[in-house]
C-alpha cells in the first residue's frame, strides 16, 4: 500500500474536534499520516459546521481555495481528493455536490466509520474513468459509530474530549442540530469508561464529556439494570478511572438538569466548578417562541440549586439576540436577567436564519442593524461581568492545568477551573502538570500568576 497524507480542517464545536481526531486515527490504520499543509495532502477532509449562515459560508470559501490546489495537483498528475464531512455535509450534501462538483466525497457525522470503505469505492470509480461520480453517505445509520471508530488512536496532550451522547430531540425552532446530528443517542457507560481509561493511559489528565445535549445522557451500564444519568456517569468515571484528575462536561440544556447532576458537583472533587448552561434569552415570551420548554424562573431556580450544592460554581451561557419577534422589551429583559445571574463568561450571537428550521419561516424578522445593535449592548454587559469575575480571582490561588507553551521562552499557559487562560513563567518544564497558581493580575480574557511551591 502506498503511503498517503491527510489534512483535516475542523470547524464548529468540540464534537467536531472529537470526530476529526477519531477519523484521523482510523485513517492512520489505512496508511495515512497527517500533514499540516493542504498542498502536501492526498486527501483533505473539511469537517464542517452548519450552525449559523457564516459557518456555512466558510465551508464554501474553503472549498474554492481547495479547488485551485486540486487543479494544480491534477495537472501534475497527482491525486488530491476532497471530502466534506460534518454538519454542512449532512444538511446540504446535494447542494455541495451541485455547487462544488470537484468534491469527491460527502459524508455525514453518523457515517464516519464507513470512511475507509468509501475511499476504496472512490478509488475504484476513479480508476474506471467512465464513472467519475462523487461518493456520498449521509444516512443516519443504526450502527454504533463510536464502537466502530474505536481505533487504537494516539491521543496527545493533557486534555481530551470524549463524546458520550450525540444528536438532539429538542427541536428548538432556530436550530439545525436535530437535522444534522439526528436523534438523541447515548453510548454505554462501559464503553465510556473504557475510552476514558485509554485516554488517561495516553496522557490525558482532564476529560471533557461531550454531547449536543449532554445532560440528556441516558446510557446503559452492565452493572445496573435501567439507564444511567450524566450525574451517575460522573460518579462512575471518578471512581473507576484512576489518575483522572479533572472532569468536565458540555453542553447542557436547562430542561435536563437532574438531582444527581447537581449532587455530583457537591460530591466529586475532580468535577470542575464551571457549568455551561445556555438559556438563549431572558424573556419568557421569546423562550416560548423558541420552543425552549423552560422559563426564566426555572433557570434561576436551577442556578440557585447548583450554587447551594457547590458554592465555588460559576456559569456561562449562550444567547441569541434578534430572534424573530424579539421586541425592545424582550431584549431589556435579557439584559436584566444577565445582571441578575452574573456570568463568568458567555457567548452571544445574532439570530441567523437556517434552512429547514421553523423560525426561518416566521414573520417579524429583525434587520441586521437591529440585531447588531443589540448584540453589541449584550456583549458589553457580558464582557463587564467577565472582567469582574476575573478580577475577583486576583490574589487567590487556583489549580491550573498547563497545556500550552507561551510565546516567549520559559512562559507557559494553562487553564483555571473556570477555563480562563493563566500565564506563568517557569524555569522547569510544567507542560502536562496541574499546579497551584497565585493569581497576580487579571485582564478581560486571561490571568497572570506565579506558581506556588
Ligand atoms: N445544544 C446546545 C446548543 C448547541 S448550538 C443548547 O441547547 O444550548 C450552540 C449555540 O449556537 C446555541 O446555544 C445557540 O446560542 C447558537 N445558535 C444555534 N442556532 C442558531 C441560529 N440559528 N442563529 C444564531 N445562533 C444560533
Ligand atoms: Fe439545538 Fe436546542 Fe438541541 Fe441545543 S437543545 S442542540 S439549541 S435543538
Ligand atoms: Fe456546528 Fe454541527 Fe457542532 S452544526 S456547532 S458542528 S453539532
Amino acid at each position: 500500500m502506498t503511503h498517503k497524507k491527510l489534512f483535516i480542517k475542523t470547524y464548529g464545536c468540540q464534537m467536531n474536534i472529537y470526530d476529526s481526531e477519531r477519523m484521523s486515527s482510523m485513517l492512520m490504520l489505512h496508511n495515512y499520516s497527517m500533514t499540516q499543509e493542504p498542498e502536501d495532502a492526498d486527501l483533505v477532509i473539511l469537517n464542517t459546521c452548519h450552525i449559523r449562515e457564516k459557518a456555512t459560508e466558510k465551508v464554501f470559501s474553503a472549498l474554492g481555495r481547495l479547488h485551485l490546489i486540486k487543479e494544480k495537483k491534477i495537472k501534475k498528475g497527482l491525486t488530491f481528493n476532497i471530502a466534506v464531512a460534518g454538519c454542512t455535509a449532512q444538511a446540504e450534501g446535494s447542494e455541495i455536490a451541485k455547487r462544488a462538483p470537484y468534491v469527491d466525497l460527502i459524508i455525514g457525522p453518523q457515517s464516519y466509520h464507513e470512511l475507509p470503505e468509501m475511499l476504496e469505492r472512490l478509488k475504484r470509480k476513479q480508476e474506471n474513468k467512465k464513472d467519475s461520480k462523487q461518493v456520498v453517505e449521509t444516512n443516519f445509520t443504526t450502527v454504533d459509530k463510536f464502537d466502530a471508530l474505536n481505533a487504537p488512536y494516539n491521543h496527545k496532550g493533557p486534555t481530551a474530549f470524549l463524546t458520550i451522547q450525540e444528536g438532539c430531540d429538542k427541536f428548538c425552532h432556530f436550530c439545525v442540530v436535530p437535522y444534522t446530528r439526528g436523534a438523541e443517542f447515548s453510548r454505554s457507560v462501559d464503553s465510556i469508561i473504557e475510552e476514558a481509561k485509554k485516554l488517561v493511559s495516553q496522557g490525558a489528565l482532564e476529560i471533557t464529556l461531550l454531547g449536543q445535549n449532554v445532560n440528556a445522557y441516558h446510557g446503559n451500564y452492565s452493572k445496573y439494570s435501567g439507564e444511567v444519568t450524566l450525574g451517575r456517569l460522573c460518579y462512575e468515571l471518578a471512581e473507576h478511572v484512576p489518575n483522572l484528575k479533572s472532569l468536565r462536561y458540555l453542553t447542557c440544556h436547562p430542561r435536563d438538569v437532574h438531582l444527581e447532576q447537581i449532587e455530583a458537583h457537591r460530591d466529586i472533587e475532580i468535577l470542575q466548578p464551571f457549568l455551561h448552561l445556555p438559556i438563549q434569552s431572558g424573556s419568557d415570551r421569546i423562550l416560548k417562541k423558541m420552543n425552549r420548554k423552560h422559563t426564566v424562573d426555572d433557570y434561576k431556580k436551577i442556578i440557585d440549586q447548583f450554587r447551594q450544592a457547590q458554592p465555588k460554581i460559576a456559569f456561562s451561557s449562550d444567547f441569541i439576540v434578534g430572534y424573530p419577534g424579539e421586541k425592545k422589551q424582550d431584549f431589556l429583559e435579557t439584559l436584566k436577567f444577565v445582571q441578575d445571574i452574573d456570568y463568568a463568561q458567555s457567548f452571544s450571537f445574532k439570530y441567523s436564519i437556517r434552512p429547514g428550521t421553523s423560525a426561518g419561516f416566521l414573520e417579524e424578522q429583525l434587520t441586521e442593524e437591529e440585531k447588531g445593535e443589540r448584540l453589541q449592548m449584550l456583549k458589553q454587559l457580558l464582557d463587564s461581568q467577565q472582567l469582574k469575575f476575573n478580577e475577583a480571582l486576583c490574589h487567590t490561588t487556583v489549580p491550573v492545568l498547563f497545556d500550552r507553551l507561551g510565546k516567549e521562552k520559559g512562559t507557559y499557559i494553562g487553564k483555571s477551573p473556570y477555563l480562563q487562560p493563566v500565564h506563568v513563567v517557569s524555569s522547569e518544564d510544567i507542560l502536562g502538570k496541574i499546579l497551584p497558581v497565585h493569581i497576580t493580575h487579571s485582564g478581560p480574557n486571561s490571568l497572570n500568576g506565579t506558581i506556588k511551591n
